[in-house]
């Protein structure tokens, strides 16, 4: 199962198998053709019975992202361990964008493939990407109304995943998969 010589490349197959969640951008802005390109495929996204139930906001600028990085820390506690890398990094990942999806429900199906579809255009524009669900705490925390009422989503809407995004300044490692975990029934 899985061997190498029945995998059918093509560009869309390679661009699936060299993404890699980046975690360290170099300190410059995306162009407004390549946010609004990512976004765009993230709009592309099939949603349940074509609901389209993402309400989607790009945050951008250090000043911005490192004011909503520290109202996550200051949510979660300094000694809170979130995820990858929160010991040097924002929970930002260093990224020049942030894209946060959320909905009226909990549409985390929704959001996940369009998380996908975002990464991979990223990806296949020379970009790095890395989703990342654990800024959802902030949505949690007394800071939630502050940042909604700056993202301009409504109250009641609930944080669902976010996708960060820019110039790859590292070559994350391939993390290898478990192909034993896949299988084909029958023929
Ligand atoms: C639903 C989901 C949530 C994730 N949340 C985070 C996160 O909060 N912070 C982070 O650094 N990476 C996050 N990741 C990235 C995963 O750690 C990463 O995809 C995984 O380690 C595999 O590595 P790869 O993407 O380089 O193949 C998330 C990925 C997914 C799919």
């Amino acid at each position: 199962m899985f061997e190498n010589e029945n995998i059918i490349r093509n560009s869309t197959v390679d661009c699936i198998l060299s993404r890699r969640s980046v975690r360290a951008y170099k300190d410059e802005p995306l162009t407004a053709a390549q946010l609004e390109t990512v976004l765009y495929a993230g709009l592309w996204a099939p949603s349940g019975r074509n609901s389209q139930p993402l309400t989607v906001r790009a945050l951008t600028g250090k000043d911005r992202l490192d004011a909503l990085n520290a109202d996550f820390w200051r949510t979660v506690g300094p000694d809170a361990k979130p995820y990858s890398r929160c010991d040097v990094n924002p929970v930002y990942q260093t990224a020049p964008a942030l894209i946060l999806m959320f909905s009226e429900s909990g549409a985390f199906t929704d959001a996940g493939i369009a998380a996908e579809n975002m990464a991979l255009a990223a990806k296949s524009l020379g970009l790095g990407s890395v989703i990342i669900a654990s800024v959802g705490a902030l949505f949690d925390g007394e800071y939630a109304s502050k940042w909604k009422k700056t993202l301009e989503v409504p109250e009641e809407m609930r944080f669902l995943l976010a996708v960060a995004v820019g110039v790859p300044d590292e070559d994350p490692p391939v993390k290898p998969r478990d192909a034993g975990k896949y299988r084909i029934i029958g023929e």
